[in-house]
């Protein structure tokens, strides 16, 4: 990892340097997906860069093009593989183009990518990035390079990401990698491998640096942060704890959790710093227990309900978001009517919803058919949001004539006079700019709302950024 020392370059200062070499080949990456992709990217722009690569927002620029891809649902490679006709046209005029596919589907699919897919150069599994440069090689001798192998030890603990987020705010920081849970339906065991933890020292160097360049919030990332376990000595409550004392200036996230690993020690330490923010995204897929075995999530409803009752208990003020999938093998109307009661029961703040996509390869693609029509899928998935659109919108109201304290992360879409930045409990609110800036904390009115955004107005900038619920 480039330590952080006087002489410590930002991301910012690391592309410029690249981006000034002369004849330097230019790479552009894209990147699909969750956010560990994204951390993913941030890491593989660091390789290139220190293996003598110039960095382009333009793909026509480019030397080199990397695509970072999902394989989580059949709709996510399906706009992939669309993505890929753009590049194809491309090749044709500029044929000594370079095309990478990385990431999961590159995992899942392996050498079959570059046999349907004429365009691929290279393929490179999500453990496989130190690998690039060699791969790059490969390919440009006219060869198909590919690295496909998972690794039981890569974190990458050794290098720092040069961030692309365009407003500097906030941060991703990669603590585990990989999952072990092998969810019936989940494709992500089996291209993100077996689970392994990075050192508690390599994550605090690297929110050293995040802070000094300049960032307010950071996000703990893993596909299960509270599997985080270094050398049977630190859990994730204690390497929270761990953060959150020696980063009181900055706000701290993660994600994401998983009912049956999620303890109170967690809540305890969310409870104990108010540099942590009060939200926690605790997917529970089915309201059914049936359906949830089927899913082999190891949880029912009711322990599912019992977790919940415990954030209530420990943190009144916290926020909870939640993943739900419609129209999993053999859900019954009842099964879903489950669902429904376990949303109007809970009153989530937030739902991302999808409809059960068959991932082959997957304990479920092997054991059950996939025997929920399309049009039923549909039409409970429709029946879920419209749900969770009222249940968003009565939990907004109630913020109504509350303050909260808001980091600014940028202008909002709809109006230039306008900022949006979030709370807390990670809710996005609108507000007119006034003697503020980007990356400030300011103390916000809330006076409407929607379904999706609470709208206010400052009524405090902070001279001092004081972390306060
Ligand atoms: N079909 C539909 N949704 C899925 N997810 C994961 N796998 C599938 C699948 N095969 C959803 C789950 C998970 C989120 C990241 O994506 O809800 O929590
Ligand atoms: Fe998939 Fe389950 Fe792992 Fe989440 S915890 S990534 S749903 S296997």
């Amino acid at each position: 990892m480039q330590i952080y020392t006087k002489e410590y370059l930002t991301s910012i200062q690391r592309i410029e340097q690249a981006n000034n070499r002369k004849d330097a080949p230019i790479l552009y990456i894209e990147t699909y997906g969750c956010q560990m992709n994204v951390a993913d990217s941030e890491l593989v722009i660091s390789i290139m860069i220190d293996n003598g690569y110039a960095i382009t927002d333009d793909f026509n620029l480019a030397d080199v093009i990397f695509i970072n891809t999902c394989s989580v649902r059949d709709k996510a490679e399906r706009k992939i593989r669309n993505r890929l006709k753009v590049f194809k046209f491309l090749k044709r005029s500029r044929p000594s183009v370079i095309v990478g596919i990385l990431g999961c589907m590159s995992e899942r699919l392996k050498e079959k990518l570059i046999e349907e897919e004429k365009i691929v150069d290279i393929v490179a599994g999500p453990d496989s990035y130190r690998s690039l440069p060699q791969l790059l090689k490969e390919a440009e001798s006219g060869q198909t390079a590919i690295n496909v192998l998972l690794s039981r030890d890569e974190t990458y603990a050794d290098i720092s990401p040069v961030r692309r987020d365009k407003s500097g705010v906030s941060a991703y920081v990669s603590i585990i990698r990989g999952c072990d849970n092998m969810c019936a339906f989940c494709v992500v065991p089996f291209t993100r491998g077996r689970e392994r933890s990075r050192s508690p020292e390599t994550i605090l160097e690297e929110i050293k640096q995040i802070i000094y360049e300049g960032y307010k919030e950071i996000t703990l990332l893993g596909q299960n942060v509270d599997k985080y376990n270094w050398n049977n000595e630190l859990n994730f409550a204690g390497l929270l704890r761990k953060v959150a004392i020696a980063n009181p200036e900055i706000r701290i996230r993660f994600a994401t959790s998983y009912p049956n690993n999620f303890t109170d020690e967690v809540l305890k330490t969310m409870a104990d710093y108010s540099n942590i923010c009060k939200y926690i995204h605790l997917p529970f897929q089915s309201g059914s227990s049936k359906i949830l075995k089927k899913m082999r999530r190891g949880y029912t409803r009711e322990s599912y309900i019992e977790r919940i009752n415990a954030i209530r208990k420990i943190l009144p003020d916290c926020s909870i978001s939640t993943d739900i999938i419609a129209g999993y093998c053999s859900e019954t109307d009842e099964d879903h009517e489950q669902t429904i009661s376990l949303m109007k029961n809970i009153k989530f703040d937030y739902a991302y919803t999808f409809k059960y996509s068959v991932r082959p390869g997957t304990y479920a693609a092997r054991n059950y058919k996939d025997d929920i029509p399309e049009r039923t899928k549909g039409k409970r998935l429709r029946e879920i949001i419209n749900l969770q659109t009222k249940i968003s919108l009565e939990s907004n109201k109630k913020d109504i004539n509350k303050t909260f304290y808001v980091l600014i992360e940028g202008k909002s879409k709809r109006s230039s006079n306008r900022y949006f930045g979030r709370n807390s409990q990670n809710k996005v609110i609108v507000f007119p700019k006034i003697n503020s800036k980007i990356g400030d904390i300011v103390r916000v009115v809330v006076t409407n709302c929607t379904s999706a955004t609470l709208l206010g107005h400052i009524v405090k900038v902070d001279d001092i950024i004081k972390l306060i619920n």
